[in-house]
């Protein structure tokens, strides 16, 4: 039986929809605009000013974005009392009737986002306050204040998520959402907000806060212990100080401060479970060093006084060192691009679950890059853009950061590096060493440089700008390196056995602005991506051809053309290309055609490719046409011009002829005469 009941099933599922497309076509002349999957109908984007009125009773779905609908009436929904899910988000919807939502006691989920409610914001507020059941609203983009918002809201008591970015709310307190006690979400990202002033005390269930893109100046006495996700990124925040007093656990994994005006490190909760933490673009620094000079007349504590009320104000210790609270359970820290120039003694090593360590763009000198000072946790690692001359380590114990997987210290004042200092990181698969000056080492034991044979995790290796001159042979054997970028070491001197050792695994290899003369690629047959730059070559080397290429940088060289029949292999399994900046001549671009009819293929910078015609006047290769093309057609044309001035002369001519005999016929005789005045001796 049960084979029965499935077929049966089946069957429904099958037959209802079918019946209502064939009922609409009968039944109704106009065309059925929406889609009925089960009790879901899907009516977007149909240009409808009007909710459909034929849909089956037992819709419980209704989804209705982005068409015209002005307003809606009373009665409009009656039809479906079994609806549970509305949608009528981008529409121009002012106003919705006061009853429009009386005989929907089931409505589970609306949306009304994207249309202009706060014309009609109280008929709507009277309309929505009989939703007993509603759990989830979105109401963004709809021009509304934050009075507004609270009339709207006022009877939702049973609301879970309330979504409101994109209005117009200024500030909010305890009475702006006074009902709302089951709400766990809320957002109000992209409003004008500068003030929050108790808004959320009585929200005991809220565990998600979006406050990103706000006006906010600080977030003080922040005690929100059931909140796991708090996003107040893109603000002018310069506090982030929690209420110290509280010795409960916060349940905070994820809290996002980035782009704002931090000065210090967020005074964190004592207890708390952050995972995320994420401050990039502030401007926080570590002050301890100037605790040295509290004997003097220096003030060590700031009071904070809450905007609106007295209610609280809070004095805090600013060197103390516990207002970092608990830091022990972060996985991501991202200070990228903030002013950090140190780091107090022992403060990474709070973190012994880091993975993550982002530091990008800040004011390193030095860092340690040893297990007393890292976790040995620690996977990624980013300290680019720093000003960092030193890198501390000892090659000994170095080999405890037995999870450091991608390390970047690219951009840095680095030049002496522990020659083996790399090689002693037991996983190290990607670094970035780039725009340091570091030289690659000749011998075993030589110093000043930094060795890169037998890296046996080494996968991923960046070393463009590091004013390498010499690679010496067999410098990268033993290290499995997939990607090698060399480009910008201008005066590279990159020979054949340079390389040697990386045939069979290098896929990428960067060789932009490296002198590169005449190397040989052909045994490099598992290159995927090559860039050569900027070299000034006149040809495409032809060791290159053969090889299963699916990207090729060739910008900036004297390429004239490439030969039909390289260019016919390279079209079949090239993917991008880029080839401008250099001097291909208008007559040769056969290639062009090549490529064009190869639809595999994309050349990113075609609009900037330019040719050079025999006057060496350039035209962009896109633009031209056959004929600026040809010394034919270029003698030619002189051809004509002298033509055309002899024509024109010759025209000239004869007019002023014709003229003079006729306008002027007494000339003539008198001219004649003039010359044969003295008659001729007969
Ligand atoms: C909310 O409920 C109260 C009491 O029932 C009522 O006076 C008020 O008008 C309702 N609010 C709205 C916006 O309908
Ligand atoms: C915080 O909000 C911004 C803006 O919507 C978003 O880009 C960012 O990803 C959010 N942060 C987190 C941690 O979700
Ligand atoms: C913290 O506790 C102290 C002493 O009990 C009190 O003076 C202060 O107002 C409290 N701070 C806050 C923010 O509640
Ligand atoms: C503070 O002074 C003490 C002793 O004078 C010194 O040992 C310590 O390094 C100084 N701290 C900082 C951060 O400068
Ligand atoms: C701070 O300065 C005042 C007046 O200049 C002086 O009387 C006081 O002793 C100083 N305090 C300390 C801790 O040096
Ligand atoms: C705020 O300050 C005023 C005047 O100083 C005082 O009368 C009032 O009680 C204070 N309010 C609170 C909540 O402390
Ligand atoms: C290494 O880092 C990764 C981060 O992706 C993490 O999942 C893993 O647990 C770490 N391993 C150890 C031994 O810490
Ligand atoms: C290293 O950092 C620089 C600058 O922040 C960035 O451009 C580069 O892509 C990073 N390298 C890698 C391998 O991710």
């Amino acid at each position: 039986m049960p084979v029965f009941d499935r077929l049966s099933i089946v069957l429904c599922h099958a037959v209802v929809p079918l019946l209502v497309v064939l009922l609409s076509v009968s039944g109704y002349p106009q065309t059925f605009p929406c889609r009925l999957i089960r009790s879901t109908a899907l009516c977007n984007s149909c240009q409808l000013t009007a909710i459909p009125d034929h849909l089956p009773h037992k819709t419980e779905e209704i989804f209705l974005d982005n068409n015209l609908l002005l307003n809606l009436q009373d009665g409009c929904l009656s039809r479906y009392p079994l609806l549970r899910t509305f949608s009528c988000g981008n529409n121009r919807l002012m106003t919705v009737e006061e009853s429009v939502f009386s005989e929907s006691p089931l409505l589970k989920n609306l949306n009304l986002a994207n249309n202009e409610l706060y014309y009609g914001h109280k008929q709507v507020a009277q309309s929505l306050s009989s939703l007993s059941q509603l759990k989830t609203l979105d109401l963004s983009g709809n021009g509304l204040s934050e009075d507004m918002v609270s009339l709207l809201v006022q009877n939702l008591s049973s609301l879970e998520s309330l979504y409101l970015s994109r209005n117009a709310m200024l500030r909010l307190d305890e009475s702006t959402f006074r009902n709302l006690h089951q709400l766990r979400e809320l957002n109000v990202e992209r409003n004008l907000l500068f003030e929050i002033d108790g808004a959320f005390d009585h929200m005991k269930k809220l565990q998600r806060l979006n406050l990103a893109f706000n006006c906010l100046p600080c977030l003080v006495n922040f005690e929100m212990t059931q909140l796991l996700v708090l996003n107040a990124s893109h603000n002018s925040i310069e506090w982030f100080i929690t209420n110290q007093n509280l010795t409960e656990t916060f349940q905070l994994e994820t809290l996002d401060l980035s782009d704002n005006h931090l000065l210090f490190f967020p005074f964190l909760p004592t207890k708390n479970r952050i995972r995320t933490l994420l401050l990039s673009n502030n401007r926080v620094g570590f002050y301890q060093h100037l605790s040295n000079y509290t004997s003097s007349n220096w003030s060590t504590s700031v009071e904070y006084y809450n905007l609106g009320q007295n209610v609280s104000s809070i004095t805090v210790e600013l060197w103390n060192e516990n207002l970092h609270g608990d830091l022990s359970s972060v996985e991501l820290l991202d200070l990228s691009e903030n002013k950090v120039n140190y780091f107090p003694q022992g403060f990474i090593q709070q973190m012994p679950h880091l993975y993550w360590l982002r530091l990008r763009s800040n004011c390193l000198q030095s860092f340690s890059l040893t297990p007393e000072d890292l976790p040995v946790t620690l996977y990624d690692l980013d300290v680019s853009r720093n000003r960092l001359t030193e890198l501390k380590a000892s090659q000994h114990s170095i080999s405890e950061l037995n999870n450091l997987t991608h390390l970047n210290l690219s951009t840095n004042d680095l030049q002496n590096v522990p020659t083996r200092i790399f090689a002693s990181l037991p996983k190290l698969c990607t670094l970035d060493l780039s725009h340091n000056t570091v030289d690659v080492c000749y011998l075993p034991s030589s110093s000043g440089c930094v060795e890169w044979s037998n890296i046996v995790s080494l996968k991923q290796l960046y070393l463009a700008g590091c004013s390498i001159q010499n690679i010496p042979s067999s410098a990268f054997k033993g290290t499995p390196l997939t990607h090698l970028e060399l480009s910008n070491n201008p005066d590279l001197n990159l020979k054949q056995e340079s390389l040697e050792g990386l045939a069979n695994t290098l896929q990428h290899l960067g060789l932009g602005n490296t002198g590169l003369q005449d190397f040989d690629f052909s045994l490099y047959g598992h290159l995927k991506s090559l860039n050569i730059c900027r070299n000034s070559l006149p040809e495409l080397p032809e060791s290159l051809i053969a090889l299963n290429l699916k990207l090729l940088d060739l910008r900036d060289n004297m390429l004239t053309t490439i030969p039909s029949q390289h260019a016919g292999m390279l079209a079949q399994r090239l993917q991008i290309v880029y080839m401008n900046g250099n001097a291909f001549n208008c007559c040769h671009l056969n290639w062009y055609s090549t490529f064009g009819e190869n639809k595999g293929i994309s050349i990113v910078d075609l609009s900037e490719i330019t040719c050079l015609d025999l006057n060496h006047r350039r035209h962009k290769v896109v633009l031209l046409d056959a004929i600026h093309c040809g010394g034919f057609s270029n003698e030619e044309s002189v051809v004509w011009y002298i033509l055309l001035f002899v024509t024109v002369s010759v025209s000239i001519m004869g007019i002023s002829v014709i003229y003079m005999l006729t306008f002027k016929p007494r000339m003539l005789p008198r001219a004649i005469k003039k010359r044969c005045w003295r008659p001729a001796p007969y």
